[in-house]
């Protein structure tokens, strides 16, 4: 070989080198960043702080398991139905937003072992006649649109029923009971009794109903992504074993697990 072909070949040698190496290095960091997207709507599992720093039981719930793990997160507000389709988009890699399992979400993502129990919860205010949710037929219920609180009235009422009233978030549906616009709303219990603490006391009561099952949360990913999910069913063993479950629900839920 040429002196001089010779000098281009290593050159070029070099080059790859750089470049391959780089390339790597850039995978290795883009593996351990798991985005995760929440709808930052739902105190006490997640809400945005003024700062817009976004806490919550399930945001502190994920950052235990990426430590546990040894990866990161990056935690974004994407409100409720673009977190799913960022999901689908590939966008983000997993949802932590009080999300329940059920059967038709299953058809589509693939969720954690269960980490927290739930149950549907009604909030009239305070005068309220009703003591179960049949009791409302005919009456304006808000719910989240596309959440287990908006099945259960649909579940009762039928799907088409003209009383209900979807909203984008759940404050705005509390919104809506607050102005009269509505006669109730329906959502998790953890939620609503975190906004019974919030209104004005005395004014609004909740309503237990027999007919509302539990519901179990769960951490959910595209279908397939077992590199994720495996890492999270993973994390949240060790911090279920290791006592940081327990010492984060009590923090915001007062009791032991
Ligand atoms: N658990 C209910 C569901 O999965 C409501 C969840 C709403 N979560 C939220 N961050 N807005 O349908």
């Amino acid at each position: 070989m040429a002196k001089q072909s010779l000098r281009i070949f290593i050159l070029l040698l070099a080059a790859v080198t750089v470049l391959a190496v780089g390339c790597s290095q850039q995978q290795a960091q883009g593996g351990d960043l798991v985005q995760v997207g929440t709808d930052a709507a739902y105190p006490p599992f997640e809400k945005q702080e003024g700062s817009g720093k976004i806490t919550g039981f399930d945001i502190e719930v994920m950052q235990a398991i990426a430590k546990a793990e040894g990866f990161k997160v990056n935690v974004q507000h994407t409100g409720w139905d673009p977190l799913f389709e960022g999901i689908d988009r590939g966008k983000i890699d997993a949802g932590i937003s009080a999300v329940t399992i059920t059967d038709a979400r299953k058809k589509k993502y693939d969720f954690s072992d269960p980490y927290f129990e739930a149950k549907q919860l009604i909030l009239v205010p305070a005068n309220s006649k009703a003591k179960s949710l049949k009791d409302l037929k005919g009456k304006r219920i808000g719910v989240q649109s596309a959440t287990t609180g908006e099945v259960v009235v649909q579940e009762a009422f039928g799907k088409t029923y003209h009383g209900l009233k979807g909203y984008d978030d759940t404050p705005a549906a509390i919104d809506d009971l607050s102005n009269g616009r509505v006669d109730a709303v329906v959502a998790d219990n953890g939620v609503v009794l975190e906004y019974m603490k919030k209104l004005p006391k005395g004014k609004f009561k909740t309503i237990e109903d027999p007919s509302f099952k539990p519901e179990y949360y769960g951490i959910f990913v595209k279908k397939g992504n077992k590199e994720v999910l495996d890492k999270i069913n993973s994390g949240l063993k060790k911090i279920k074993k290791d006592g940081t479950y327990d010492k984060i629900y009590k923090k915001y839920f007062g009791t032991k697990k």
